[in-house]
């Protein structure tokens, strides 16, 4: 174990709640019976922001737009690598109009956005662990957009099968630790269960010395956190897998999402990381 963890540190896009609601249901956490509390949503994401720029990360947000309440989970936006953009084709029709907003934030900011042909959920599916990026599929994202991701990149693409649909987005049910270096694959965090018994394979293999996690901490939302390689911002009901973490040398930062947790989102899906 390094004596200590270096952080590198990240440019995040974010969007704020402020239309933040459960209107339709997408995945089996949202119940739209449910209320959400738009001003303790505002205040805990609020949280989120200051802790990111505490630790010394940039974060640039994207103007929310009325009508699309899942908006604030950024992540699904694109994915960025090399300062190239991999826009997203959302499954749900209720997102759709998502794309448009966030290519406009893209070009404005000065970059040229490819569009996917097929479904493609962002960040929320595709997961850059260093030398390749790592691929869910089964409920959002497809193969043939993993396809393409791998096409556009040139970057190898490992397709993972998901298949508990509360688990339906890969970054729901795994995060990358440390990105690795050219001699090193780094190290992520999963749950297995999540995961159909190649998928598992495939990842035991490509990480043997992964952390893994129980439900309880993927029911918290504990996957689905962000880490700088050295602080981890993670759902503080994920007791146990913050302490796994604080043992291996890590800095669990714990910031509560709760709200956001009823539309089946936590603290990766309201970040999209900037790559450049
Ligand atoms: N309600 C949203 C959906 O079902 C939540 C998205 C969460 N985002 C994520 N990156 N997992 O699409």
């Amino acid at each position: 174990m390094p004596e200590s963890r270096v952080p590198r540190r990240r440019r995040f896009l974010v969007c704020e709640p402020r239309h933040f609601a459960v209107q339709y249901a997408i995945n089996p956490w949202m119940h739209p019976d449910k209320p959400v509390d738009v001003d303790l949503a505002r205040g805990q994401w609020a949280d989120l922001i200051r802790a990111y720029r505490d630790h010394g990360h940039t974060v640039d947000t994207v103007e929310p737009v009325v009508d699309l309440p899942d908006m604030v989970f950024a992540a699904n936006s694109a994915l960025v690598l090399q300062g190239r953009v991999f826009g997203s084709m959302f499954h749900a029709p209720e997102r759709r109009p998502e794309s448009i907003a966030y290519e406009t934030w893209f070009r404005t900011a000065g970059y040229d956005v490819y569009r996917s042909d097929s479904v493609c959920e962002g960040e929320g599916d595709l997961v850059p662990a260093g030398r390749w990026v790592l691929a869910g599929t089964g409920f959002r994202t497809t193969r043939e957009a993993h396809h393409e991701v791998q096409e556009f990149f040139g970057i190898p693409v490992i397709s993972l099968q998901l298949v508990d649909p509360y688990f339906y987005h890969l970054d729901t049910a795994l995060f990358v630790l440390d990105d690795g270096d050219e001699g090193n694959a780094g190290n992520i965090v999963y749950y297995p269960e999540a995961f159909s018994p190649g998928s598992r394979k495939v990842l035991a293999r490509l990480y043997p010395d992964a952390v893994l996690a129980t439900r309880q901490d993927a029911m918290a939302f504990g996957l689905n956190s962000v880490s700088d390689g050295r602080h981890v911002f993670i759902a503080p009901r994920a007791k146990e897998l913050a302490d796994q973490l604080a043992r291996q040398g890590y800095v669990p930062v714990p910031v509560d999402l709760s709200e956001f947790h009823k539309a089946g989102g936590g603290i990766k899906c309201c970040t999209q990381e900037i790559r450049s």
